[in-house]
């Protein structure tokens, strides 16, 4: 049996690796690539989504994380540090613990999903909170990692973007090809960078064709699209919740290259997309993901993206992360009933009219 043992084993030929790289992993990557059935016929396009919550800490910042780990591990790096709405500290903490590196987190105070800080709490990270917002948290961490010893995990460090452009490998080997368009949700900016980076490796040694990049913001804090950064980024999808994203340029770059977009999408485009997502097609994945199903309607609206598309569209973390949201976002809650197998079989004539 071919044992899959991580993205640093399965792409070394196009990673920075070297004899001494520890080979780290917690078996991050192949991540499986699902079909929308029921959205793509609807809707007339060929849906796929690239389900980044089945990563061992169930968002894509493994595949970033066990790189950028790696190498501060190999550089003798004893402390790493980052700033994060969430999936980046959970990331660095799990990665941070295998490699026996103390793990420094800095968080928005009251802005982070409850999965997300249960994570970063049990893996055994030191977590800070500030008064103030993830734009504000990567300043102070930067600051920091340029004067002390501690190395700097946020996508801003190379390594981390090396690691994140595997998923397009995977892309194009599980379709065949790149899509015609890859959706995917903008916050800090790295993943689409790293995404377009991946597709040009991929396609310049294997042939595998570019897609067009599609980039989805959310309003609240949808810097690039306005071209302006935001003082006071707001949106119920905090993981993107991100004012003046790190990657700009390189953002700004995948999508004009590619004859994409960077565009936005309101908080009530989410949490459709969100419930949409899960109930249609039984996939359950965090709010800020569904930022790019939620952009594929629109641009499917406004003709941006033309009928009989292939698209993938990356859903980022898994739907666990968030449970409050999950819960809010529906009115249905459970029926209370007595332990017995006749008022459960009752009530379900009663409401089958038998
Ligand atoms: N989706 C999820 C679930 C995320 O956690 C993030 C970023 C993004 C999308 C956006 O990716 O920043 O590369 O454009 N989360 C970071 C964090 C900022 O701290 O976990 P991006």
């Amino acid at each position: 049996m071919n044992m899959w043992r991580g993205i640093l084993n399965a792409y070394q030929d196009y990673l920075p690796i070297t004899e001494a790289t520890p080979q780290l992993t917690l078996h991050e990557g192949n991540t499986p690539l699902i079909p929308l059935e029921t959205l793509s016929e609807k809707w007339g396009v060929e849906i796929h989504v690239k389900f980044e919550g089945a990563n061992p800490t169930g968002s894509f910042k493994d595949r970033g994380m066990v790189m950028a780990v790696a190498k501060a591990k190999e550089a003798g790096s004893e402390h790493i540090i980052c700033a994060s709405t969430g999936n980046t500290s959970a990331s660095a903490a799990a990665y941070g613990t295998r490699a026996g590196l103390h793990t420094i987190i800095v968080i928005p105070e009251g802005k982070i999903a409850l999965g997300k800080l249960a994570q970063a709490t049990i893996l055994g990270a030191d977590i800070y909170a500030i008064r103030g917002n993830f734009d504000q948290a990567l300043d102070i961490v930067r600051n920091i990692s340029a004067s002390e010893n501690i190395t700097l995990v946020n996508s801003v460090n190379p390594y981390r973007l090396e690691g994140q452009k595997t998923a397009a490998f995977e892309v194009c080997d599980q379709l065949g090809s790149a899509p015609d368009i890859l959706a995917i949700p903008v916050g800090n900016a790295g993943n689409i960078s790293a995404y377009w980076k991946g597709f040009k490796e991929y396609h310049a040694s294997q042939g595998t064709g570019l897609p067009q990049m599609r980039g989805f913001e959310a309003e609240g804090s949808a810097a690039i699209v306005r071209n302006q950064v935001i003082v006071n980024p707001e949106t119920i999808a905090t993981a993107i919740r991100i004012g003046n994203p790190a990657s700009w340029e390189l953002a700004v770059d995948a999508a004009h290259s590619s004859q994409g977009k960077i565009d936005e999408v309101s908080d009530a485009e989410i949490l459709e997309a969100y419930q949409l997502l899960a109930q249609t097609e039984g996939i359950f994945a965090e709010p800020a993901s569904c930022a790019s199903i939620a952009g594929i309607k629109k641009q499917l609206a406004t003709g941006e993206i033309a009928k009989d598309s292939k698209i993938v569209a990356v859903l980022t973390g898994n739907g666990l992360k968030d449970p409050t949201t999950a819960i809010e976002a529906v009115d249905v809650k459970p029926t209370v009933i007595e332990s017995s197998e006749k008022a459960l079989l009752d009530l379900l004539k009663s409401k089958s009219g038998a």
